[in-house]
């Protein structure tokens, strides 16, 4: 705890542990699950095109705005906005980011979930011997049972709830520290085994697959499959990845010390994420092309095609093990993050004790939880504008709510706070010299919104 913090909120104490729980919930499922197969269903290369652009002209600079807001006021993301603009409806950004967290909690604990049957199909050695396609029919059998993944999923957002209610620096910086090297180095060899699969050929002298065709798959851009949803799903991703969007860089920006650099923390948690995320394509899209599987196959990809790699690997079982327990860490941490919004809110608006809200929230986060999972089996005839309770879920939190979001806080950042604010507060009331500070103002105040309404124009067919 704090001693010069008035209030009795929480912070973290090193400046490693800054980065680190930053760094914890931007790297989840969102660049091992979600990004390979984005980039797989938007026709590859044209689309990491896209994501790169988005990352650093509106990413970056959305995520200092976040810093920015949650460290100057010390409040949770609704009272955030409150405090800097008294009387006026910004606040409702912070509002709409509780929504948001719910949302993406919800389908998110369902992937969770998924980590954790591998975690136990790895521990008993189920996927040995299986061949890809043997796989695909696992996890699709996996899916279609109403129950099993439930009970996952319930595991997963009890252990979410376990570790909000611990507190945050507890909770998050002591995991995050030594898991997430961990996490790197096993991608990193996964990606060389990957790469090294060469050429894939049948009994008959067939060729099935070639991994290199995933390097070109994932590195040469093919503009003709660029259309507006590959657009629109690139900004999604961006602010998916980086948690951005919805409060939770301004509810972990109001725990940051004031003598932390923002500026630097923002890059490296961007630089580390989409560092991340290009890693687990390289480590993916190889063994696609060699396996032959379809990159379109959606959010079953990686639960398919990673047990595959494995397989080729000396020690297989433990690599296998060892993954899937680190991205279920990964996703752990992410989903703190996504929670605490919610209960940082609840606890202090409603007064009501963060143990009680952390339940509450928990339950009902849960509960719209249950619903997603279900839309894999028995509800999967119910859809909202053409998509399962699923996809509509990721649909609109990505692609809507998260854009929207930043849209409002790039305003708000760049009009609503006085600039100098702004700005003593990135510098550290002056400590250090901010070079661009020029430059990042004028992309928050006109690029970012600009950008975001461009991108949304387009996607809704107003710009043809
Ligand atoms: N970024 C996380 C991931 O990639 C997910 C996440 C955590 C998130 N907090 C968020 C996404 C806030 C959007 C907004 O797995």
């Amino acid at each position: 705890m704090r001693s010069t913090s008035p209030s009795s909120r929480d912070s973290f104490t090193s400046k490693f542990g800054v980065i680190a729980a930053a760094a914890g919930s931007a790297v989840g499922l969102g660049n091992i699950w979600k990004f390979p197969y984005e980039v797989g269903q938007n026709g590859g290369g044209a689309f990491l095109v896209f994501y790169f652009f988005f990352i650093i002209t509106i990413g970056l600079p959305i995520m200092i705005s976040e810093f920015v807001i949650g460290r100057r006021t010390n409040a949770n993301a609704v009272r955030a906005f409150k405090k800097l603009s008294p009387g006026r409806p910004w606040y409702f950004t912070g509002v709409m980011g509780v929504a948001a967290a719910f949302m993406i909690l919800s389908f998110y604990g369902v992937v969770a979930g998924w980590t954790l049957e591998y975690i136990y199909q790895a521990l008993v050695n189920s996927f040995k011997g299986m061949s890809p396609a043997e796989l695909s029919e696992g996890f699709n059998v996996f899916l279609s049972n109403p129950v099993r993944p439930i009970i996952w999923q319930v595991l997963f957002m009890i252990l979410t709830a376990i570790v909000v209610i611990g507190g945050i620096k507890n909770g998050i910086e002591k995991l995050t520290k030594v898991l997430m090297p961990v996490l790197l180095l096993i991608i990193i060899i996964m990606g060389v085994r990957s790469l090294t699969l060469g050429t894939n050929i049948d009994a008959s002298g067939e060729i099935i697959g070639r991994s290199v065709d995933g390097l070109k798959f994932l590195f040469q851009p093919d503009f003709s499959k660029v259309d507006t949803d590959v657009i629109l799903d690139a900004l999604g991703q961006a602010f998916f990845s980086l948690s951005l969007g919805m409060g939770t860089i301004i509810t972990y920006g109001s725990y940051i010390r004031k003598d932390n650099n923002l500026n630097r923390t923002a890059v490296q948690v961007a630089f580390l994420d989409t560092l991340i995320a290009l890693l687990a394509g390289i480590a993916i899209f190889p063994a696609v092309f060699y396996f032959n599987v379809a990159p379109t196959e959606g959010p079953g990809l990686v639960f398919t095609v990673l047990p595959s790699i494995f397989q080729k690997m000396v020690g297989g079982y433990f690599w296998t093990l060892a993954f899937f327990l680190l991205l279920a860490v990964a996703a752990l941490t992410s989903s703190i993050s996504l929670l605490e919004v919610a209960v940082a809110y609840f606890a202090e608006e409603l007064k009501i004790n963060r143990v009680k809200a952390t339940i509450i929230t928990t339950i009902m986060i849960t509960s719209l939880g249950v619903l997603c999972s279900l839309s894999n089996n028995v509800l999967s005839q119910v859809q909202l504008f053409g998509r399962d309770i699923f996809a509509s879920m990721e649909y609109l939190s990505s692609n809507v709510m998260l854009p929207l979001g930043g849209f409002l806080i790039a305003l708000f950042t760049g009009w609503a706070i006085k600039r100098s604010d702004f700005y003593a507060e990135l510098s550290n009331e002056g400590t250090y010299k901010l070079k661009m500070f020029n430059a990042l103002y004028f992309i928050i105040r006109f690029i970012a919104p600009f950008a975001i309404g461009l991108v949304f124009l387009y996607s809704v067919g107003l710009l043809g």
